[in-house]
């Protein structure tokens, strides 16, 4: 499983990326808004810090805009994936892009048949939103591992970002669904790592060994 960092912030980006664990980085506009700063600089200084893909999202609702503000996107750097809503204008604006060779991560997917059809226009990451599903009452593990067997079984080169991820027990189901790509905010990396047993096993090795050497 790759792992992309779901954030704007630049610290802890490179926090995470000198840990050896960033694959790439994901952003929307509300995490950029967060930051209070400049999207197109904010977007060229993640790239600058990431060897991997980094998704930048348009604003533009029409496919006209979108394709306009995907192809400006795409000159910041190469690592940039253009993040477009799954709206009928997205699938139009997403089948352009990828015809231009621009990567696209058709966001904002909430079922396996929207799935589909952004694999089918030619998107290169599709995101499924688990928490916000399971916000509204629904699995969104299950609609993550729907997501996750289409494009296996049909062959699609598309990979699976699971997005609107909130915690380990999601980490953990999405290791289970063996989906390609998680997206996580900081919060959960820093959840990942801890384990009670890990502290109080240090505690005792060097409470042991400080017994043995007095
Ligand atoms: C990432 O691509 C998504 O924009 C993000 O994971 C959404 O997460 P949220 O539902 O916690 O805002």
């Amino acid at each position: 499983m790759k792992l992309f960092l779901d954030t704007a912030n630049i610290s802890e980006i490179k926090e995470v990326k000198d840990l050896g664990i960033l694959d790439g980085v994901t952003t929307n506009p509300s995490l950029i808004a967060k930051e209070k700063r400049d999207f197109k600089k904010t977007v060229a200084e993640i790239c600058e810090i990431v060897c991997g893909p980094v998704s930048a999202e348009v604003i533009a609702l029409d496919w006209e805009n979108m394709v306009k503000e995907g192809r400006e996107l795409a000159e910041i750097s190469e690592h940039i994936v253009v993040k477009v809503p799954f709206t009928k204008d997205g699938l139009k604006a997403t089948s352009i892009l990828a015809g231009e060779g621009i990567p696209v991560n058709v966001t904002l997917i909430f079922s396996a048949n929207q799935a589909l059809l952004a694999c089918k226009a030619g998107a290169a990451y599709i995101s499924p939103f688990a928490g916000r599903l399971d916000d509204i009452g629904h699995d969104g593990i299950d609609v993550v591992s729907q997501c996750q067997q289409l494009v296996e079984t049909y062959g699609f080169e598309t990979e699976v970002i699971a997005a609107s991820i909130r915690s380990t027990a999601h980490m953990f189901q999405l290791q289970e669904v063996g989906v390609d790509i998680a997206t996580i905010p900081y919060s959960v990396v820093t959840q990942m790592m801890k384990h009670p047993l890990t502290d109080i096993g240090i505690e005792k090795f060097l409470k042991d060994w400080e017994s043995a050497v007095k």
